[in-house]
Formats: structure tokens, C-alpha cells, sequence
């Protein structure tokens, strides 16, 4: 009967310890808190502070400390305020990870039950435990005292009390919702100061204080080794450098946090206890174009308080990478060694600082070209005046950290050859600096439960990454999905928008003008009617004005639009701007000299040579769309209208994307079920009610090359002979069919020229129409899996066997 009751009794205790354990402020030895369990929290004992996993992705979390909203309330996941993680850069799955308090005094996060993620790495005789303060940090006690601290090791986070020290840095994330460790620093340097360091791993460079202050003129002493700084929680912060700063709130007890944000300033916000938004009270750099790397090698930051900071790059300079400003901008040119081939181009009030070869006092803007021409490297040069009216020369190595500010009293002169013309030196190419900042999104990441037990870390390193770059796709691609499931996000963003997108806003009177009235009409197609026209830049334009009844709201145009714009590829026709206004969309793009397919396909001035590189280039437009960025846009319309012919007959496809923005498994929705494409074009799927994929533009594009090849039009040369009436393009495909039939693939040759166009000419090589057709062929299966990839289209076409 004893022994029955110390049973109930020790069971009853350890149920009670277990739910203790779950909403109390402290864990002890033996104890855990589960990922899989909402309620395993450690909550302070003022109800402002959690400590738990936090959701970094569809099933990844981190083990973090988070302000609550409101008070005691840890559950709400969106209103959490985080300012501690352990493993940001390694964040654990969804499913028996577990943050554990050994018997030994070791306090351990492990990922998927097994692989030991991070661990404090401490030992303990007697019973250790785990508690979280009410100022937030989190400690781990024996009987003796602290064996290991969260305010020993910071995120990007400094809370009231904590102290800063010359072993502790905040770290920034990457972006606003990807908590990765991110560019920028906040740090003691060796020589006592405080100081906030960008670094990329490719370039390095301190900026703040400003490096051109000498520490006193910035009210800093190196004197004093001890390095440690803390903000009370009145709001005032000082530094052993004797740095100092009073928040603009200062006194009141308020909910206070200091941060090294993402864009690299490090601010302090405010708030009360009843959780109301949080301000900033404080700001290291008003002028946040100072603030270095943000748009990359030769890239240039410009600020105004409508639209923010924006970047671009430097004439004659493109961006390496449309999704990441800190990658910069590389030359579109040769850069080249030779002195005699450098011209200078002038850019106003534009400075950027650092990475000289040297300073020369009282250069004459000759003497400092000739400097900087016969320096190899030499990428341009600041032209400064100061106030003593001396003019200084600064030769550049490197153009990185540049911004314009009309307060600047002095040029850069940027080093372009002589040979490269300016396509258009006024308007720089410019993109609002939030494009990169979007990329954060919540990470989707799916295991294979049968591998977890084997090398976990690997699959997680790999899902990750994985994750990531869909993800990167997902957003530069599909951002207006991004934004359509982000309304409330919508609201904030709703003027950066007009400024994300990386292109001209046309006026629709500038366009009127620009068109003359649009009078010259040079297409037609499915969405609306396009026009020539010469807008003020003075190229030529091709100038489409979408049907009214179409159109969408202009949050939504302008996503896709943005999308659009980005998709860059040599075989894709360029979009240079758009215009939104009232109830008119339209889209500026470039003018192709030779026109449509179509057009030229009718004037039979396309010999076979011509044919082929068509059909080689559209290939290579299509897999851009396809493949680069995992199947999210379909043309869903490719037809010889739609493929355009620039002064070399190089092919580049227009119309894709607008309204035909999809992702995986929205592919069967009923926005897109609208959606069809031209007869005589469309696959078989369209119609039989099969899922929607790549392949629908496969089949178009086959369809395409029959016709180039035979000169028929599937819509009106052959009608259809299917007898089920459903399409009429099986009419062209079934009538090629006919022809070879029998014929193997060595010997279609023969019957290819029952089929061919006889307008090709003479000479045509027939190895490569074989090829052609034989591709055509494979592209037009009625069965989707049996039709070939753009990419693997490519690949055969370019194959010399
Ligand atoms: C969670 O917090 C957000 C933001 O504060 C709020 O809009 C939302 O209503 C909260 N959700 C719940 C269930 O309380
Ligand atoms: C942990 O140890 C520190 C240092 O001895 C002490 O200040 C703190 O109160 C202890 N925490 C608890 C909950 O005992
Ligand atoms: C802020 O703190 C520093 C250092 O503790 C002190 O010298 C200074 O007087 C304080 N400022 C105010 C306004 O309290
Ligand atoms: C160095 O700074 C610390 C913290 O601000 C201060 O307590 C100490 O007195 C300073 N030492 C000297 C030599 O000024
Ligand atoms: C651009 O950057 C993203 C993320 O860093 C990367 O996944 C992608 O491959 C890059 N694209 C190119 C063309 O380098
Ligand atoms: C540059 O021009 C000068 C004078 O015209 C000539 O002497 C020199 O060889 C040229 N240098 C190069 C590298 O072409
Ligand atoms: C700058 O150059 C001008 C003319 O070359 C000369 O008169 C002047 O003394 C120079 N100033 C200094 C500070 O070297
Ligand atoms: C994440 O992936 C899972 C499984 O692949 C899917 O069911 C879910 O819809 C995805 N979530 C998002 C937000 O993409
Ligand atoms: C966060 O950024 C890092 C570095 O670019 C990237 O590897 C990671 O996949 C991103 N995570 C999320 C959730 O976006």
C-alpha cells in the first residue's frame, strides 16, 4: 500500500514538475522544453520575457527570447519581438528537437533528437538550473552562482542592464525576416572605440564613427581599455570610449531594446509595458546612404525622404546579381589597361570614399585624368573641393560606398573606354534598396522522416540551401503572390512599390506624345494593342496598352510588372517601363527592327540558317523562363506572333509573364484556368483538363518550329482532321505525321522534303532541318511526359552529333 502510494505520489510530482516546468520562469536538471509542445516556454516572472522555439520557416525553428505582446502572452508568434537566438544560422526541425538541461549541468539544443546543435558546454556538481530574469536574460545557476548567460553572447540585441563588452558584438540579421547573421557589426575595436563594421567577406570597412573624424573630433577617447558600454533603463547609454547618447524618451520606464538592424544602423526602440508599437528613440546614422555596402561595388545610394534609399549602379555598370544589392554592379564593358583608352564622365555631387591610391593636393582636373589614365586599375577619381579652395585628387581603386548628397562639394569623374557610347547618360538604372530586404521570407523546408536518423546536419545544410534558393526564386519571380498574401504588409509598402520597380514610370500624356496620339499600331494580341513610339529618351519603343476591361488593380500590376522587369536574358524581350495611371496600364518595351515571326515567316525572308538560330534562341528564351527559376513563369502563349526578330533576326520572346505569374500547385486554381492560349498553339492539357506545366510551352514551341519548317500555319493551312473536333492543331502536327511515317530518324531526310517549306532555299542544310524536325516532333507528344524540357531542346539543338 506504501509502496503504491510513494508511486502515485512521485508520479503525481513528476506530471506537476512537468507542467511547471512548461509556463514557470525556470527549467530544472533532467528537464526539457519540447519544439513539438506550444507550452514549453520560459516565461519571466513580470510576464515580459519568453524563452522558446520561435518559427523561422514552415518547420524550422530557433531556440530564442522574445518580448511578448501583450504581456504573458507567448503564443502569439507574429507579435513576439525577437532579441536572442542561439542558432540563427542553424535552425532546427519541427520534430523532436528539444532544448535540454543535462543532469551534468550541460544545457543542450539538439536537432531532430539526435544531432547536438549548439550547447553551452558547462559542468556542474551541484543541481543546476535555467531561469529566465525579468530583464530578459537568460541564466544558468548552481548553488554557487551564473555558469552561463544569454547576455554573455548577444544576437543583434542589447536590452537595459546588459553589459557590452570587449568580448561581446551584436551581430545583424540578414534581413528583416531572416534572422541569418546578416553584413554589419556593432563592436569594440582594438583601439577602444565603438564602432559599426560592414563585412561581406569580400570587403571589409568600418563607418561609423565616420573614419574621417579622428576619434576626438568625434568625441572619442582610445584611452580607456576597459570597453564596456550599457544602456540603463532610463534610456541613457555610455561607452568606456566615452561615447554617449541619451534616448529622445529619456526617464520614462519604458520597454527598450538597441539593435544593429539589417541596413546596417543600429537604433534604439521604445514602447510601453501595454505592448503598443514600438519607436525608434535613438538612431546611430541619420543619412542612411552612409551607411557602407548597401548597394555594393559601384553601386550608388541616393536618399530622399519620399521614397527611402535607393541604389544603382554606375554608368555603364550593370547589377551582378537583380536579387542582391550587396553583390554591387560589374562593368558592362572591357575594363582595359591601356592610358589612351579612358574618357572621364562627370557625376555631380556624388562622393564615394576610401580605397585610394593617394591623395595629390592642388591636381588640375587634367593633371588628376592623366593620373588616373595611367594607373591600370585606376576606376575613376574624387574631384573635391574643401573650403581652404584647394582641390584635391583622390584616385579610386575600388568604387564602393558611393552616395549622392547635394551637400557633397565635389564629383566623381568615372573611367569608362573611350569605344564604350553611353546608351543614355541621365537616367541611371535604378532599384529601391527594399528589393534585396524582400528576400526574406519564411523558410519552407520538407524532410525525409526515413533519413533523419542518418546525417541530419547534411540533409539539413542541404534542405536549407535548397529552401533558399527556391525561395529567392519564389520572391523575385512570384513577388506578387508574396505581396497578395501579405496585405496587411501590402499597406506599408504601397509606395515603395512604385519605387521596387527597377524601371521608368511613364506619364500616360508623356506616352500620348510619345505614340502620337497612338497612331502607329505595329501588333495586336491578347491582352491589348501595341504601338510605336519615340518616348523622351529617344529610343525607339514599343508601346503596349493593355485592354481596359483586363485590368487589375495597380498594386498587382506593378508586382507583376516588377517581375517582369527583372527577368533578364538576351532572347527575352526588355521591358524599360510601364505606366500606371487612372484606369490606363501600359508597358513600354524595346522595338525589334524586323518585327514579329509571324510578319517574317509570311514575307518568307528567313533562309534556313536564320530558321534554325530562331529556333535555337527561342529555345534558350523559354528554358530562361522555365528552368532558371524553377518553373515559375510560363509563357502559356508562344506563337509566332509573340516571337520578335531584332536588326540580326536574333529572336526575342515577348508578352510572358503578365498574368501568368505562377507557383507549383496553383497551377489547377481558377485564376489560372482563364488563362489559354492561342489555337492552333495550345497542348492537349488545356483542354483535357490535366495539371498545367512547362510543357504546355513545349508544345507550343514545337508547334512553332513545324511551322517555321513547313510554312503552314496550324490555324489556317491545314484544317483539323481530328474527329473529335476538340483542337484544330493536331491538323499540322497529324498532316507531318503522315508524311514521315515510317521514316527512322536516320532516314527522315527524304520525307523532310515533302514537308518543307520549299522557300528555305536550295542550299539548306538538312542534317540540321532533321534535327529540327525530329525535336519539333518530340516537343509536340500528346503525352506531356513524353515531351522533352526547353532546357533539353537546347541541348539537342546545340548537340554537333
Ligand atoms: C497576434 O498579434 C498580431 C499583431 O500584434 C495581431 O494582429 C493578431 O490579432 C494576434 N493574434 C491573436 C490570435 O491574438
Ligand atoms: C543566479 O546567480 C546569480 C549570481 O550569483 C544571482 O545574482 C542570481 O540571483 C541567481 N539566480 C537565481 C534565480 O538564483
Ligand atoms: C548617463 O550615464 C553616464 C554614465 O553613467 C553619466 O555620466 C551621465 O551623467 C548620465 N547622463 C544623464 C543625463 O543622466
Ligand atoms: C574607463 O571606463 C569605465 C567605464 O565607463 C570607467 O568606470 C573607468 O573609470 C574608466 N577609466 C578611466 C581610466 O577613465
Ligand atoms: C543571386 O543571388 C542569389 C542569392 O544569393 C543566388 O541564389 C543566385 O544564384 C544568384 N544569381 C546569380 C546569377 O548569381
Ligand atoms: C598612347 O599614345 C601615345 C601618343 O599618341 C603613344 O606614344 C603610345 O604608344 C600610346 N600607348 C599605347 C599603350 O597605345
Ligand atoms: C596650387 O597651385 C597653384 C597654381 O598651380 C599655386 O599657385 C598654389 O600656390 C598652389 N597651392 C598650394 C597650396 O600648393
Ligand atoms: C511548404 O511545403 C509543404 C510541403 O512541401 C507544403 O505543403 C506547404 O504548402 C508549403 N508552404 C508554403 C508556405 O509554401
Ligand atoms: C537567410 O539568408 C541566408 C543567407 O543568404 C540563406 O542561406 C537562408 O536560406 C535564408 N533563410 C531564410 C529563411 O530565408
Amino acid at each position: 500500500m506504501a509502496c503504491l502510494f510513494i508511486f502515485f505520489s512521485v508520479l503525481l510530482l513528476t506530471i506537476c514538475s512537468a507542467f511547471s516546468s512548461s509556463n514557470s520562469d525556470t527549467l530544472r536538471e533532467g528537464a526539457f522544453l519540447s519544439v513539438e509542445k506550444q507550452d514549453d516556454v520560459l516565461v519571466s516572472s513580470n510576464g515580459i520575457f519568453s524563452a522558446g522555439f520561435h518559427p523561422v520557416g514552415q518547420n524550422a525553428y530557433c531556440f530564442a527570447i522574445w518580448f511578448n505582446h501583450p504581456l504573458y502572452n507567448y503564443q502569439n508568434v507574429t507579435s513576439r519581438t525577437v532579441v536572442w537566438m542561439t542558432n540563427r544560422d542553424e535552425p532546427v526541425y519541427e520534430k523532436v528537437s528539444k532544448l535540454s538541461l543535462q543532469k551534468d549541468g550541460n544545457l543542450v539544443l539538439t536537432d531532430a533528437g539526435r544531432l547536438v546543435i549548439w550547447a553551452t558546454d558547462t559542468a556542474s556538481l551541484s543541481p543546476a538550473f535555467l531561469y529566465l530574469h525579468d530583464n530578459g536574460n537568460l541564466m544558468l545557476n548552481n548553488s554557487k552562482g551564473v555558469l552561463w548567460q544569454s547576455f554573455d553572447s548577444p544576437t543583434d540585441t542589447l536590452l537595459p542592464l546588459q553589459l557590452f563588452t570587449k568580448s561581446t558584438k551584436l551581430v545583424s540579421s540578414r534581413s528583416e525576416s531572416n534572422f541569418s547573421t546578416g553584413f554589419y557589426t556593432f563592436s569594440f575595436s582594438d583601439n577602444n572605440l565603438l564602432n559599426l563594421i560592414f563585412d561581406n567577406s569580400e570587403v571589409s570597412s568600418v563607418y561609423w564613427p565616420p573614419p574621417w573624424l579622428v576619434s576626438w573630433e568625434a568625441g572619442r577617447s582610445t584611452y580607456n581599455n576597459s570597453r564596456v558600454a550599457m544602456l540603463n533603463s532610463l534610456g541613457n547609454f555610455s561607452s568606456s570610449d566615452d561615447f554617449t547618447f541619451l534616448a529622445t524618451d529619456y526617464g520614462s520606464i519604458l520597454q527598450r531594446r538597441l539593435r544593429m538592424d539589417y541596413d546596417g544602423n543600429i537604433r534604439l526602440y521604445s514602447r510601453t509595458n501595454d505592448g503598443a508599437e514600438w519607436y525608434v528613440s535613438w538612431e546611430a546614422i541619420p543619412d542612411p546612404c552612409k551607411i557602407n555596402g548597401i548597394c555594393g561595388v559601384n553601386g550608388l545610394c541616393t536618399y530622399d525622404y519620399s521614397s527611402g534609399r535607393k541604389c544603382s549602379c554606375l554608368p555603364g555598370y550593370k547589377m551582378k546579381n537583380r536579387t542582391d544589392w550587396t553583390k554591387g554592379c560589374e562593368p558592362k564593358f572591357n575594363p582595359s589597361c591601356n592610358r589612351n583608352d579612358s574618357k572621364f564622365i562627370r557625376l555631380f555631387s556624388v562622393e564615394f570614399y576610401g580605397y585610394d591610391y593617394g591623395f595629390f593636393p592642388n591636381y588640375t582636373l587634367s593633371q588628376c585624368e592623366q593620373l588616373c589614365s595611367s594607373l591600370c586599375n585606376c576606376k575613376g577619381f574624387q574631384y573635391s573641393f574643401f573650403n581652404t579652395g584647394i582641390i584635391n585628387c583622390y584616385p579610386k581603386k575600388l568604387l564602393l560606398n558611393g552616395y549622392r548628397t547635394p551637400s557633397f562639394f565635389g564629383d566623381l569623374y568615372l573611367r569608362l573606354p573611350n569605344s564604350y557610347h553611353l546608351p543614355q547618360e541621365k537616367t541611371l538604372e535604378e532599384f529601391s534598396l527594399e528589393c534585396s530586404d524582400v528576400t526574406a521570407q519564411e523558410l519552407n523546408r520538407t524532410y525525409s522522416k526515413k533519413h533523419e536518423n542518418q546525417s541530419v546536419k547534411l540533409l539539413l545544410w542541404f534542405v536549407t540551401g535548397v529552401g533558399g534558393f527556391q525561395l529567392i526564386c519564389f520572391v523575385s519571380v512570384c513577388s506578387f503572390l508574396f505581396i497578395r498574401n501579405q496585405r496587411e504588409a501590402r499597406d506599408h509598402i504601397g509606395g515603395y512599390l512604385v519605387a521596387a520597380t527597377g524601371f521608368k514610370r511613364y506619364s500616360f500624356d508623356e506616352l500620348k506624345k510619345a505614340t502620337r496620339g497612338f497612331k502607329e499600331e505595329i501588333g495586336r494580341g491578347s491582352g491589348g494593342i501595341v504601338y510605336k513610339g519615340v518616348p523622351s529618351d529617344d529610343r525607339v519603343a514599343a508601346v503596349k496598352r493593355l485592354n481596359q476591361e483586363d485590368n487589375q488593380g495597380e498594386a498587382e500590376f506593378l508586382a507583376e510588372v516588377n517581375t517582369i522587369g527583372r527577368l533578364n536574358h538576351m532572347h527575352l524581350m526588355e521591358m524599360w517601363g510601364y505606366c500606371a495611371e487612372g484606369k490606363h496600364r501600359l508597358l513600354v518595351y524595346e522595338y525589334l527592327e524586323h518585327g514579329s515571326l509571324k510578319h517574317n515567316l509570311s514575307s518568307n525572308v528567313l533562309d534556313w540558317k536564320k530558321m534554325f538560330e530562331i529556333a535555337v534562341g527561342t529555345a534558350k528564351g523559354l528554358a530562361y523562363l522555365h528552368e532558371e527559376c524553377l518553373e515559375w513563369i510560363l509563357h502559356c502563349d508562344v506563337k509566332p506572333q509573340n516571337i520578335l526578330l531584332d536588326s540580326n533576326y536574333s529572336p526575342k520572346v515577348a508578352d510572358f509573364g503578365l498574368s501568368k505569374l505562377l507557383k507549383r500547385g496553383e497551377l489547377n486554381n481558377s485564376r489560372f484556368s482563364r488563362i489559354r492560349g492561342t489555337r492552333g498553339y495550345m497542348a492537349p492539357e488545356w483542354v483535357s483538363n490535366q495539371p498545367i506545366t512547362s510543357k504546355v510551352d513545349v508544345y507550343s514551341y514545337g508547334i512553332v518550329v513545324l511551322e517555321m519548317l513547313t510554312g503552314k500555319s496550324p490555324t489556317t493551312d491545314i484544317k483539323a482532321v481530328d474527329e473529335t473536333g476538340k483542337t484544330e492543331n493536331r491538323g499540322l502536327v497529324s498532316w507531318v505525321r503522315e508524311n514521315i511515317k515510317g521514316s527512322s530518324s536516320d532516314e527522315i531526310e527524304p520525307s523532310l522534303e515533302k514537308i518543307m517549306d520549299p522557300s528555305m532555299g536550295e542550299e539548306c542544310d538538312m542534317m540540321k532541318m532533321a534535327k529540327l524536325l525530329v525535336v519539333a516532333m518530340k516537343c509536340v507528344e500528346e503525352e506531356k511526359g513524353g515531351r522533352p524540357t526547353m532546357s533539353q531542346v537546347v541541348e539537342m539543338l546545340q548537340d554537333n552529333h
